[in-house]
């Protein structure tokens, strides 16, 4: 056997930052090194993703999983163990044929997702080199740090509906450093947090680590983001610039959209022009999905109309799959690509729809999810990966700010690792107004 044969693999259940049970995989190999990893879980799921196996009944509430770990002990391992951890592609190839369903709903996406990162931890330990740096070597990239997306607000599915509107976010393209991004977006999230306590002392945080949304409309969350970033001394426009996701497949049905908030019910067109005066009106430079899954007539009319302004992302759009993004690239869909590992359920077919996204010249976003953990694969993917930008919810929460630290760490142990910047938004207003100030 050599040094990075797998010799032992076995899940465990463990607990999630919304007290979830959620998968553990600890893989070792024959030489001694170790990895493990934990598999995240959304919320505002799409319909066409890895299925998060979840055992059902009355003990915590269903969700339990118990069926995803002894997936991963009977019937994974025994493949398993013997492979050269190194070989990535191979392992998730074999993982891939043992569900051989599309969604992976027999052995779980979540108990295919936690194997396929703990043996990429355990490869790169056998290689004694840090995770981004085995990441870049297997997907051939040259890595960099990512541009930060951080929620200031949440909404959506992930605060009890409060607002429509999943995520309120900044981003800071204008920052010359990963370091003073945070140190920006740090400011921002205490000055919201100040501006939300004036108007009610009760004030709590949602899933994300983003405020508790307490607003009459979605223009009045936009507003108090426009504030906060006053109130911390910046510009907004200049080097900050507001993102949304808006997950409209959670309030979308058929073409039509559901303010609840609002108590309105939007066309498709209605809900294309909404978004048109947000765009207008703030500096807003990218949006996740705008239009509901189901919506592709939407999702199409809403790029050719805003492409060109701004980027649009697709999540429950593309679910991070290869197909989808070839789909789409055809259809003029979205110009950009939320990659979730968990979304896929392997990290090869992640990297490879981040590869053939990159080909058909959408941008990409490593993405977190709701439910998450202490687990920062993902910090090291966006970094190995070259993503270009990186989104794990707010400025609060262990569970957030485990990944933001990660990508300090890296910084610090690899001066050779440049920080995007604004690069990733190219093509939008805020990059043509640069060019213009410069000029
Ligand atoms: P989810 O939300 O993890 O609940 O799907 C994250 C997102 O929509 O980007
Ligand atoms: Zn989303």
């Amino acid at each position: 056997m050599s040094d990075s044969a797998i010799s032992e693999l076995s899940a465990r259940r463990v607990w999630d930052s919304r007290g979830n049970p959620t998968v553990e995989v600890e893989v070792k190999l024959a030489g001694g090194a170790m990895g493990r990893a934990i598999a995240p879980a959304g919320a505002s799921r799409g319909t066409r993703e890895a299925i998060d196996l979840r055992d059902g009944g009355s003990l915590l509430e269903g969700r339990n999983v118990m069926q995803a770990v002894t997936n991963v002990n009977a019937l994974i391992a025994p493949a398993l163990i013997g492979m050269d951890a190194c070989g990535q592609q191979d392992v998730d190839n074999l993982i891939k044929a043992l569900d051989g369903t599309p969604l992976k709903s027999k052995l779980g996406g979540n108990a295919a997702v936690a194997t396929s990162m703990a043996v990429l931890h355990a490869a790169a330990a056998a290689e004694q080199v840090p995770l981004w740096q085995h990441i870049a070597k297997l997907s051939g990239q040259k890595p960099s740090l990512p541009l930060p997306e951080i929620q200031i607000f949440g909404g959506g599915a992930h605060a009890g509906r409060r607002v429509d509107v999943q995520d309120f976010m900044v981003m800071v393209p204008g920052a010359e450093s990963f370091d003073e991004v945070l140190e920006i977006t740090s400011e921002i999230y205490r000055a919201a947090g100040a501006i939300m306590k004036q108007k009610s002392s009760n004030v709590g945080v949602a899933d994300e680590g983003g405020w508790w949304p307490v607003f009459d409309n979605n223009e009045q969350a936009l507003e108090t983001l426009l504030q906060a970033i006053e109130q911390a001394g910046e510009t907004p426009g200049d080097r900050v610039v507001i993102s949304l996701d808006i997950a409209a497949s959670e309030f979308g049905d058929n073409g039509r959209y559901r303010l609840a908030l609002e108590d309105r019910d939007l066309s498709r067109d209605e809900m294309i022009k909404l978004l048109g005066t947000w765009i207008d009106n703030y500096p807003i430079v990218s949006i996740e999905d705008p239009l509901a899954e189901d919506d592709p007539e939407g999702v199409i009319a809403f790029t050719q109309e805003f492409g060109d302004r701004i980027q649009i992302i697709g999540d429950d759009y593309l679910v991070t799959n290869e197909n989808l993004v070839s789909q789409a690239a055809d259809d003029g869909a979205c110009n950009a690509v939320l990659i979730k590992v968990n979304q896929s359920g392997t990290v090869s077919e992640s990297i490879a729809c981040l590869a053939s996204a990159r080909e058909r010249g959408y941008r990409c976003v490593v993405s977190a999810r709701s439910g998450e953990t202490e687990d920062v694969t993902i910090s090291h993917l966006a970094v190995g990966l070259d993503a270009g930008q990186l989104k794990v919810g707010s400025f609060s929460r262990s569970e957030r700010m485990a990944k933001w630290n990660e990508c300090l760490r890296i910084a610090d142990h690899a001066s050779s690792i440049c920080f995007v910047k604004g690069d990733p938004l190219a093509g939008t207003w805020w990059a043509r107004q640069q060019k213009e100030e410069i000029k």
